[in-house]
C-alpha cells in the first residue's frame, strides 16, 4: 500500500474526487509533495500532469511546504480598489517576505488569493482559517501578533 493510501482513503474514489483528495492530502501533510501527486495519479489512474494542474490551480493548495501560519491576502478587484496593495506592502514590511515566500523561521507564509467572499468588508485576508476584514496598515500589527 502506498503512503498516500495509508494516509487518506483513496480506494473506491475516482477522478471526480480529485480536488477533495488533494485537500485531504494537504491537511494531512501540510502541502502536496511531488511524491503525493504521483501516488495520487497512480491510485486514480489519471495523468500526473492532470493532478499537478489541479494542485497548482487553486491558491488554497500548495506544492511547497508552508509556514505554520498561511496569510492569504485577497487580490481581486473590490479589495484592490480598497487598497489591498497597501496591505500587502504593510505585511511584507512587517514579516520581511514577499508573496509566495515563507519566513526563515517557518512562522508565516504569504500568498495572494482570489476573492474570499468578504468583498463588503474589503480589503480582506485569511490567516489559516480565520478571516480578517476592513484591513488597514494600522491594524495589521495587532492581527499578526495573535499568530506570534
Ligand atoms: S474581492 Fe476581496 S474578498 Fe471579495
Amino acid at each position: 500500500m502506498s503512503k498516500i493510501q495509508e494516509a487518506i482513503p483513496v480506494q473506491g474514489r475516482g477522478r471526480e474526487n480529485l480536488l477533495e483528495l488533494l485537500k485531504e492530502a494537504q491537511n494531512r501533510f501540510g502541502y502536496l509533495p511531488e511524491e503525493t501527486i504521483v501516488e495520487l495519479a497512480k491510485s486514480l489512474d489519471i495523468p500526473v500532469g492532470e493532478v499537478y494542474g489541479v494542485a497548482t490551480f487553486y491558491s488554497f493548495l500548495s506544492t511547497k511546504p508552508q509556514g505554520r501560519n498561511v496569510i492569504r491576502i485577497c487580490k481581486s478587484l473590490p479589495c484592490f480598489l480598497k487598497n489591498s496593495p497597501m496591505i500587502v506592502k504593510s505585511i511584507e514590511e512587517k514579516i520581511g517576505i514577499k508573496p509566495g515566500e515563507t519566513t526563515p523561521d517557518g512562522k508565516f507564509s504569504l500568498q495572494l488569493t482570489n476573492c474570499i467572499g468578504a468583498c463588503d468588508k474589503a480589503p480582506a485576508m485569511m490567516i489559516n482559517n480565520d478571516v480578517h476584514l476592513d484591513l488597514t496598515p494600522g491594524n495589521i500589527s495587532r492581527i499578526l501578533q495573535a499568530y506570534e
